[in-house]
């Protein structure tokens, strides 16, 4: 092994949805810096406020690692982890510029046998193409000889209080026996439930963007389906719990797909289709008819308010993060939904209780996100957009807010159905 334990110094760079959990765990067992450019999100932390929900105060409290904005406190690391975002630009490329440039950030502070680990998704290839040229720069040092490479790509589901980084198997890679070694040993001390040795970087990093792929692609054919089931005007979720019946049937439903992960990941995977001149068909497909499901939901909508007869003015939106019970709304596909219905005149109001701490960046000046304290408004239509909990187990008695001859529309059918319920 390259390091004995106490001689094990981690730097974890990028304190989001991924890093900052990953910080607390290794700071029970490590010595752990976290570093973060945002200045603003490591004040916050530093004051035990983490406002993706994801760590509760208390463990910010008691850990024992040491957080910076100032990128000199990488000098004190022999380890890197990465965790920073990945993106596409707007072509649907990925976009590697903070990855290539968290990569340059490291470079300066790469000495004899520093081990660089990423968790951030990328395609195959990426890290040992994209990365490990950059840190060959430093000349001083030469790769698998004093300093390695390793991948282990992170499969939290921000939201779910089941599951996170000590009991989701993680695997691991390094770019040779001692690098894997060590990123084994480093992740075997907090992921109770183990890790899986995967035979290279690239075989790691294709698992991971294959994972979110097959996915979007389940999701994708229950969206198509859902469309061609409304037009035969029956019930999508009776379909599907009939062949639900069935021992190999796949339990996925229809529902729009944003976030950075399943709505990105894929446009990862077939960037590097074309590098090795093939056209990937069923992958972007599904990334098509995902990505256009939003204006079938609105075409919906509209026509509700005409056969009901509900006036357009009064609609509240339940749910605007890009998920059931998590914070994060970027890339959120509700957004869409707003941006379509707010064309065709629709008044709009939105909830939910999850970004109202945290939309700087709310885009929509004039939408009122209404807080249910004391809130007299009725609406004439309730659309249930995001099923967060709170919606599901009537903690928020939903009925209450719909004006005497109001409905609810829960595309996603998860609320018991009534008269007042319009599903499917
Ligand atoms: N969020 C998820 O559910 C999830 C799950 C699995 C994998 N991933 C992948 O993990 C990676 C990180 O995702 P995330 O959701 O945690 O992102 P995030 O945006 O929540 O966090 C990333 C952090 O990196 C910081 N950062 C940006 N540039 C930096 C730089 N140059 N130096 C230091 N810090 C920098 C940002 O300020 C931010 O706090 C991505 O590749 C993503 O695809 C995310």
């Amino acid at each position: 092994m390259l390091f004995k334990h106490k001689d094990i110094k981690i730097a974890v760079i990028g304190l989001g949805y991924v890093g900052l959990p990953l910080v607390i765990e290794l700071a029970k067992k490590f010595k752990v810096y976290g570093f973060d450019v945002n200045k603003k999100k490591v004040k916050k932390l530093k004051i035990n406020i983490d406002e993706t929900g994801e760590v509760d105060s208390k463990y910010l409290k008691k850990t024992n690692a040491i957080l910076s904005y100032d990128e000199k406190i990488l000098h004190n690391a022999n380890i890197f982890i990465i965790t920073v975002p990945t993106g596409i630009n707007k072509k649907n490329l990925p976009d590697l510029r903070i990855l290539k440039k968290t990569t340059r950030t490291i470079l300066k502070y790469l000495k004899k046998k520093s081990l660089i680990i990423y968790e951030s998704t990328v395609y195959p290839g990426c890290t040992e193409e994209i990365c490990l040229p950059i840190l060959k720069k430093n000349k001083k040092i030469i790769y698998n000889k004093n300093f390695y490479l390793g991948y282990s790509p992170e499969r939290i589901n921000p939201g779910d209080k089941k599951r996170n980084v000590t009991n989701i198997t993680k695997i691991v890679s390094g770019s040779n026996q001692i690098a894997l070694n060590q990123v084994k040993y480093i992740y075997s001390q907090i992921v109770k439930s183990g890790v899986y040795v995967a035979p290279s970087i690239k075989i790691a990093e294709a698992a991971k963007i294959i994972e979110n792929t097959q996915r979007d692609l389940n999701i994708g054919l229950m969206n198509e389906l859902f469309v061609f089931f409304n037009k035969l005007k029956i019930p999508t979720k009776e379909v599907l719990k009939a062949a639900g019946t069935k021992w190999n049937f796949l339990n996925f439903t229809p529902g729009l797909v944003g976030g950075h992960c399943i709505s990105v990941d894929p446009y990862y995977l077939t960037n590097k289709y074309k590098a090795v001149n093939l056209r990937p068909s069923i992958i972007l497909s599904a990334r098509k008819t995902n990505d256009g499901f939003h204006k079938f939901i609105a075409k919906k909508i509209s026509k509700i308010t005409k056969d009901y007869k509900l006036s357009k003015k009064k609609i509240l939106i339940l749910g605007y993060s890009f998920k059931e019970n998590c914070a994060d709304y970027r890339n959120s596909r509700v957004n869409n939904l707003i941006k379509h219905l707010r064309r065709k005149k629709f008044g709009l109001k939105i909830h939910d209780p999850y970004i109202k701490k945290n939309y700087d960046n709310f885009p929509f000046k004039n939408i009122a996100v209404v807080n249910m304290k004391n809130h007299k408004t009725r609406y004439d239509l309730i659309i249930l957009a995001v099923p967060h909990d709170i919606y599901k187990t009537n903690q928020l008695k939903i009925t209450n807010l719909l004006s005497k001859n109001g409905y609810i529309y829960d595309f996603k059918s998860v609320l018991k159905s009534n008269d007042r319920v319009i599903q499917g």
